[in-house]
């Protein structure tokens, strides 16, 4: 975590002049939580920790439509010093009902592809690129893309993870600011604009509907493992 970070950090204006977070909604007491919050308001004493901080900004965010139809915000969770940080795109019906990301069908994939190169689920910092479910599980729109991207800024910033692993196309086009697609940028240790190492592979739900995209999965796997320099594990036959 970023030494000296000052506990209470307003989160720069949503694009488009969408309002401060915190500014709508809610009257229940300030609710830091590490994984979701049910529409918790930002009210009361802002939390000492300054990821709790941003925390309980989004539990209250109403920067985008989806906070109309959200049961929970699905902030993130794992340690707070990782080094692998996985981002994935949105959390579904599960996640939603929840509070807590990739719990589902691909969260369990993303549990075993995390142990097939030695990490726990827990030793990883798992998040999403927009916080809020999209109704019906659509893809969650650029505007509410960033909106919500602030949060997801802050997250990297004071998580500071050496590698980040970004799961599928609105990962990689969010965090690597590309147009190019997933299947072209997959399996090369890239570079954030801010100089981070990330490394994009397909989602777990799109290797749940195309099981052929595992081998493809499973090298990029491999490649995290080795740029942390972790045990590289054989390829499977
Ligand atoms: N898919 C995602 O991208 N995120 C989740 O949290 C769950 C499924």
């Amino acid at each position: 975590m970023a030494a000296g970070a000052p506990a209470e950090r307003a989160l720069p204006a949503a694009p488009g002049g969408a309002s401060e977070p915190g500014a709508a909604g809610g009257d229940a007491a300030a609710t830091p939580v590490a994984a979701g919050a049910r529409g918790a308001a930002a009210e009361g004493p802002a939390p000492d920790d300054p990821l709790d901080a941003v925390a309980a900004q989004a539990a209250a965010c109403r920067r985008c439509r989806l906070c109309e139809t959200r049961q929970s915000v699905v902030f993130g969770e794992g340690p707070r010093r990782p080094r692998l940080m996985v981002i994935g795109e949105a959390p579904g019906a599960e996640e939603d009902a929840s509070g807590r990301p990739f719990i589902g069908a691909a969260g369990q994939l993303l549990t075993r592809m995390l142990l097939a190169i030695g990490l726990a689920r827990e030793d990883v910092y798992i998040a999403n690129v927009v916080k809020c479910r999209p109704p019906g599980n659509r893809d969650p729109g650029p505007d509410e893309v960033a909106a919500c991207r602030p949060y997801l800024d802050e997250q990297i910033r004071l998580l500071d993870p050496e590698l980040l692993l970004l799961l599928g196309a609105p990962a990689l086009k969010t965090v690597l600011q590309t147009t190019r697609g997933i299947t072209a940028m997959r399996g090369q240790v890239l570079r954030t604009p801010d100089g981070r190492p990330a490394l994009p592979t397909f989602h777990p739900s799109y290797v749940l509907r195309y099981p052929e995209a595992r081998r493809a999965v499973w090298d990029d796997l491999r490649l995290a493992a080795a740029t942390l320099g972790l045990t590289v594990p054989p390829r499977p036959a």
